[in-house]
C-alpha cells in the first residue's frame, strides 16, 4: 500500500460523533463510533504519542425537546439522564474519553456563540423570510418534526414532517396531506418567520479542494458522499429554528427573539468547546489552541456514515468562515473521517423507535465489556454493513478468547507456578523467539498498519492469530513431557511461552484492555497496565522482543480470564428478539439506510427479488368518493382480478372522483392492509408527480389486463 499520511504531527485529536441525549447508546453506536475511537487512542497511547479524545452529549434537537413534552418534563431533565447513563456505559465498557462534555454547558453556549456572531459580524450569513407553519393554539411555530399527517406516498396517515417512517419517503411537512400539529392535533398555519443561512456555496472551491486533498488517504464512501453533495452545487442551509430549547441566537436585535441555533450547526463546535472545557479543566485553558490551532496537530473525526457530509463539508465550511480574514486563531481541518458503515443486529437495522436494539448499559449488565469489544471489533463495519448475532458472539467468546487466548494464558502461567516456582525459566534469545513459527517483522509492521490505517477487524484478527500460534506452539512443544527428559527445553518452552503472554497483553491492549491488565498483573507488574503506560514502562515497540528475563518473577497467581458462555445464557436474547419481532410484524420492516444526500435522486439499491417482493397488478376503478375531512383524500372501489378492493389514495388534489373512474391503474396488492383516517385501505396506487405538483396516475391500457401482473 503506498504511503498515508506523509505529514509528519506531533499530537493527535480524536473525536467522536456526539450522542443525543435522548435514549441509550446501543451496540451499533459502539461498533461504528465509540469502539474504534476508542481503539485508535489508545494504540496512540501504546505508542507514546500525544493523543487526546474528546467527545460528549449533543444534548438540543427537536427530538429531545418531544421526548420532554411526552414525558411532561423540562428538556434538560431528559438530557440530564441520559448523558447520565451514556456516560457511565461508556465508561463501563472502557471508552477511554480525555473529556466527556455537554453541549448545554456555558461553555459551550459561549463558544458556539463566538462563531456565530464572528461570521454574522463579517456579513457571511444570509437572512431569508419564509413561511413556517404555526400552531395557533399553542402560539409555536412547529419545526419539522412537529407536523404529522398522511404520507403522500404511502398513506401512513401518522407520517412525521420530515420523513415517513413506515415507507422512508423524506418529506417536508407540507408536503403532508391533511397536516396537524403534534402540540394540539389541530391543522396549523402558515405564517412569516426570519432566519439565518450558512451560504455553503460560498465555499464550494474551497471544499472541493479540501476533498481532493484527502481523496487518497479517505475511505471511499466518505469521499464518494462528500463529492456527490459539492457535484449538486452547494445550497444555502438554515441554522436558526424558531424553537426554545438550544442555544439562542446570539444578537440583541427583536428579530433573533425566540430563536436558536439549528442542532448541527452547535453540535459539531462541541468538539472545540468540549477541548477547551478538558484544556481548563488541567488548568491550562489555552492547551486546546495547540490542537485546534496548530499545524502540527492531527484531528480525527469518528462518525456514522450518516453523519459524513456534517464532518467533510458542514463543519470545515464553519472554520473556514471564521478562519476568513484572520492570521491569528486560525483552525485546522479535520485530516481524517474515518466513518464507518452501520453494524446491524441479528440480521436487520438497530431501530429506537421500536426497540429493536441492545443498549450498551444492558449488555455490560449481563456480559464483560472485553468479550463485546473483541467481537464486536471483529465486526466492525468498515467498509460495508456488518451484524453482531448472539451466536457469533458466543462463538467468539467460547472459541477464541476462553479456548485460545484465555487457554494459553492460563497454562503458561499455571505450569511455569507449579513446575517452575513461579518464575521465568530460561533468557530468550532472539533464535529462541523464532520457534512459535512468527513472522515477527512482518506481523508487527502488518499490525501497525492495520491500526494506524482504522482497519481495526484485521488488527484484532492479526492479535488473536498470534495468540492461536502461541496456544499451538505450546500444545505441541509438550514441555509436561519434555520436564521429565530434557528440562531445559521445558524451560525454553516456559520462557516462550510467558513472554508470548506478554507480547499478548500490548498488542490486544487497545482492544480488550481490562483483559490485557490482568495477564500484566498475573506475569507479576505490581504497576497496573494504565500506569505502566502513563509512565512509560511500557512500549508498543516491547511487544516484538522478549521482554521478560529469566528469573523474573511472576504475581504466583492464576485467573481464569474469560467465562464460557452458554446456550442458556444468551437463550433469553434470543427469545426477546422473536418476541420484538412478532411485534414488529411481519417482519418487512425496510433497514433504512443512511441519509443519502438531499435528492440525490434513487432510493437504496435492492436485490432482485427484493424487487420480486412486491406484487403490482392491474386494476379498474369501479367507483370513487371523496373522503369528509380529508381534503386531499379519495376512497376508491377498484377491482382486481376476481377481487374487488377498497383504496384510499391522496388523489383529490388532482383528480375529480368522477373522473377516475373506469380507468385501468396500477395497484400494489400485497401491501398489508392499513386504516388511514379510520378507514380501511387494501392497496396502493402508482403515480408520478408532475411539476405542478399534480399526480398522474399511472395507466395500464388494452383489454384483458385485469388482474394481470404488471412486470
Ligand atoms: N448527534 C448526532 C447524531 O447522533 C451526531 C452529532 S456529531 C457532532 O447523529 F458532533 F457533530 F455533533
Ligand atoms: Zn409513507
Amino acid at each position: 500500500m503506498c504511503s498515508r499520511t506523509s505529514k509528519q504531527f506531533s499530537r493527535t485529536l480524536v473525536t467522536t460523533a456526539l450522542p443525543y441525549a435522548n435514549g441509550p447508546v446501543h451496540l451499533g453506536h459502539l461498533a461504528g463510533v465509540y469502539l474504534p475511537a476508542d481503539i485508535y487512542v489508545r494504540f496512540k497511547r501504546l505508542r507514546g504519542e500525544e493523543v487526546i479524545h474528546i467527545g460528549g452529549s449533543d444534548e438540543h434537537g427537536v427530538p429531545i425537546t418531544i421526548t420532554a413534552d411526552r414525558e411532561g418534563i423540562d428538556p434538560q431533565k431528559v438530557v440530564d439522564r441520559y448523558h447520565a447513563m451514556n456516560l457511565d456505559s461508556f465508561r463501563r465498557c472502557g471508552i477511554s474519553f480525555d473529556y466527556y462534555g455537554r453541549t448545554s454547558s456555558k461553555l459551550h453556549y459561549e463558544t458556539a456563540s463566538d462563531f456565530f456572531r464572528e461570521i454574522d459580524r463579517k456579513g457571511i450569513f444570509v437572512k431569508k423570510k419564509e413561511q413556517h407553519f404555526f400552531d395557533p393554539r399553542a402560539g409555536r411555530f412547529l419545526s419539522d418534526r412537529y407536523v404529522t399527517g398522511t404520507c403522500p406516498q404511502c398513506g401512513n396517515p401518522e407520517a412525521n414532517g420530515d420523513q415517513c417512517e413506515q415507507c422512508g419517503t423524506h418529506l417536508s411537512p407540507r408536503e403532508l396531506l391533511d397536516p396537524r400539529s403534534k402540540l394540539s392535533d389541530e391543522a396549523p398555519v402558515l405564517r412569516e418567520t426570519l432566519h439565518w443561512y450558512f451560504p455553503l456555496g460560498r465555499f464550494q472551491k474551497k471544499l472541493e479542494e479540501y476533498v481532493d486533498r484527502h481523496a487518497v488517504e479517505w475511505r471511499t464512501n466518505v469521499v464518494n458522499y462528500s463529492r456527490t453533495w459539492l457535484k449538486q452545487g452547494l445550497n444555502d442551509r438554515a441554522i436558526t429554528r424558531d424553537l426554545a430549547w438550544g442555544v439562542p441566537v446570539p444578537l440583541d436585535t427583536g428579530e433573533a427573539e425566540g430563536k436558536v441555533l439549528y442542532v448541527w450547526f452547535d453540535a459539531v463546535l462541541g468538539y472545540i468547546s468540549f477541548t477547551r472545557a478538558w484544556a481548563a479543566g488541567r488548568g491550562e485553558p489555552e492547551l486546546w489552541r495547540e490542537y485546534w490551532q496548530s499545524p502540527d496537530a492531527r484531528i480525527v473525526h469518528f462518525i456514522g456514515k450518516d453523519n459524513v457530509v456534517f464532518h467533510t463539508l458542514m463543519f470545515p465550511a464553519i472554520l473556514m468562515a471564521w478562519n476568513e480574514g484572520r492570521t491569528s486563531e486560525v483552525y485546522t481541518l479535520a485530516d481524517n473521517v474515518p466513518a464507518s458503515e452501520f453494524m446491524n443486529f441479528e440480521g436487520r437495522k438497530f431501530s429506537k423507535s421500536r426497540n429493536y436494539a441492545v443498549y450498551l448499559g444492558e449488555f455490560l449488565d449481563r456480559f464483560p465489556a472485553d468479550t463485546l469489544r473483541y467481537t464486536v471489533a471483529m465486526n466492525y463495519p468498515e467498509n460495508k454493513d456488518s451484524d453482531f448475532s448472539w451466536t457469533d458472539f458466543q462463538n467468539r467468546t467460547n472459541g477464541e478468547l476462553a479456548d485460545t487466548l484465555g487457554n494459553f494464558i492460563k497454562r503458561s502461567v499455571d505450569f511455569t507456578n507449579s513446575k517452575f516456582g513461579g518464575r521465568v525459566p530460561h533468557q530468550c534469545s532472539s533464535e529462541d523467539w523464532k520457534a512459535p513459527g512468527i513472522e515477527w517483522d512482518d506481523c508487527f509492521e502488518r499490525l501497525q498498519q492495520a491500526y494506524e490505517q482504522f482497519h481495526f477487524r484485521e488488527a484484532t484478527a492479526l492479535g488473536m492469530e498470534i495468540a492461536r500460534a502461541a496456544n499451538r506452539f505450546l500444545t505441541d512443544s509438550e514441555p509436561w513431557k519434555a520436564l521429565k527428559t530434557d528440562r531445559a527445553a521445558a524451560a525454553r518452552t516456559m520462557a516462550l511461552s510467558l513472554n508470548l503472554c506478554h507480547t499478548l497483553a500490548i498488542v490486544l491492549y487497545p482492544v480488550i484492555p481490562e483483559t490485557a491488565d490482568r495477564i500484566y498483573r498475573m506475569l507479576g507488574f505490581s504497576e497496573s497496565l494504565e500506569d505502566a503506560l502513563k509512565n512509560g514502562d511500557v512500549r508498543w515497540s516491547m511487544a516484538a522482543e522478549p521482554r521478560l528475563p529469566e528469573g523474573h518473577l511472576l504475581s504466583g497467581e492464576s485467573e481464569i480470564l474469560f467465562s464460557k458462555i452458554s446456550d442458556s445464557d444468551i437463550a433469553p436474547e434470543l427469545e426477546k428478539i422473536e418476541k420484538l419481532l412478532a411485534n414488529i410484524g411481519n417482519g418487512e420492516e425496510q433497514p433504512r439506510e443512511a441519509v443519502e444526500p438531499e435528492d440525490s435522486g434513487f432510493s437504496p439499491e435492492i436485490a432482485y427479488d427484493e424487487f420480486l417482493k412486491v406484487d403490482l397488478r392491474a386494476a379498474t376503478v369501479l367507483e370513487c368518493e371523496k373522503v369528509k375531512r380529508a381534503d386531499k383524500l379519495l376512497r376508491l372501489q377498484v377491482r382486481v382480478g376476481g377481487e374487488t378492493r377498497q383504496v384510499l389514495a391522496g388523489l383529490a388534489g388532482s383528480y375529480r372522483p368522477e373522473d377516475l373512474v373506469g380507468r385501468q391503474v396500477v395497484m400494489v396488492a400485497n401491501l398489508a392492509e392499513r386504516r388511514i383516517r379510520g378507514e380501511i385501505s387494501q392497496g396502493m396506487i402508482l403515480a408520478a408527480e408532475g411539476n405542478d405538483g399534480k399526480l398522474q396516475l399511472v395507466e395500464v391500457g388494452g383489454d384483458d389486463v385485469n388482474g394481470k401482473r404488471v412486470q
